[in-house]
């Protein structure tokens, strides 16, 4: 059936400005890293993608390593984009990233300019589009000179096939090194892309102040730590779940029983609050203004309508946060 985006769209999403840039996110992004793959139903992708953009969720975030097939979640997405999307184009920020293994030979991962700007043309053919919107260095490569690699980001936003660049996985360090250059070279850095979530805390140590004090924007992903912060595995390991796919990166180790007992005290609270436990991990995360947006996974539409209540309630008292963090700190990932 032919689509029509909702008209209440922009009702109830927050947009919030990315670092100093002109450009506004929406508090709650939506990545095709898992259940977007050539494995997984086409239908059910374009029935999450449909009600995300009817929600507010403006930007999607990709890769060209995304899948399983690597390069199938781009190759979805240029379909919905193509069947569903084509007149809303210029109201969605699409994201992707190179720097992952994704093809043969020593061009086809890490950080070269070789490398980078040939992964996002294929990338723009995959998902038929002429530019993206941001696109980033998805991993910082030990051994190319990091001038090299932003200098691609350069290069492809002259090109116009990128409108901004970021990065993505950099320290605090390499983040101020990758700045300085980028500004240099006249194409200033937009966002990092880093894992955050309520226990997985490494960028609270020293980049979240490099980010705030140089006006670059914070999108964390696996914000719901791949599914443990929400009630998927509380009380078993469902079938469908990301534990149980084969391909799925979070593994079953991962599930102690220490991390369940915290989960479900994380849980408890999360009740008191009148949220689910994946609304109130949301929302700890857009309790810190440094962070632009929550880059969320979803394998259901349900999953998403829970998530996007999370704006709802994004307050914390004091005695909340300290309880948070005494569950959370022995679990840590
Ligand atoms: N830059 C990088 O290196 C990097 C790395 C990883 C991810 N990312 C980006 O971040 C995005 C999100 O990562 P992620 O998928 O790991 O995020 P996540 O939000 O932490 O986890 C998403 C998973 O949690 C479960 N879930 C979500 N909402 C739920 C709800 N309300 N109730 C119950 N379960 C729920 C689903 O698991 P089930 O599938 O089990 O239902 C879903 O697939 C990716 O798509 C990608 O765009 C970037």
């Amino acid at each position: 059936m032919h689509y029509l985006a909702k008209e209440t769209r922009y009702d109830s999403m927050p947009y919030r400005r990315c670092g100093q840039s002109g450009l506004l996110l929406p508090a709650i992004s939506l990545g095709l890293w898992h259940n977007f793959g050539s494995v997984d139903s086409l239908s059910n992708q374009k029935e999450i993608l449909r009600h995300a953009f009817d929600s507010g969720i403006t930007h999607f975030d990709l890769a060209n390593n995304y899948g399983p097939e690597p390069g199938s979640a781009e190759e979805n997405f240029g379909r919905v984009l193509a069947h569903d999307f084509k007149a809303y184009r210029d109201e969605m920020i699409i994201s992707t990233k190179a720097g992952y293994n994704m093809w043969p030979g020593p061009y086809g991962e890490w950080g070269s300019k070789k490398y980078i700007v040939a992964s996002l043309d294929q990338s723009l053919k995959r998902m038929g589009v002429d530019y993206v919107d941001i696109f980033y260095s998805h991993r910082p490569d030990p051994d190319t000179p990091i001038e090299e690699t932003m200098a691609a980001l350069d290069l492809v936003v002259r090109q116009g096939k990128a409108l901004y660049v970021g990065i993505s996985n950099y320290s605090a360090e390499q983040t101020q090194r990758a700045e300085a250059i980028l500004n240099d070279l006249g194409t200033p850095c937009l966002i990092h892309q880093p894992r955050y979530s309520l226990l997985d805390r490494w960028s609270e140590k020293a980049l979240l102040d490099v980010l705030g004090k140089r006006g670059i924007g914070c999108i964390a992903f696996s914000p719901l730590a791949q599914g443990l912060l929400t009630n998927r595995y509380l009380k078993d390991i469902p079938a469908d779940s990301r534990i149980a796919k084969s391909h799925g990166f979070l593994k079953e180790e991962t599930l102690t029983d220490e991390r369940l007992q915290a989960l479900r005290g994380l849980n408890d609270i999360a009740a008191k609050r009148e949220q689910s436990l994946a609304q109130m991990s949301i929302a700890w995360l857009l309790k810190d203004p440094r962070v632009t947006s929550v880059l969320i996974g979803a394998s259901s539409v349900q999953q998403l309508k829970d998530n996007l209540y999370a704006v709802k309630n994004t307050a914390f008292t004091q005695e909340e946060l300290e309880a948070i963090d005494r569950l959370a700190a022995p679990v840590m990932m």
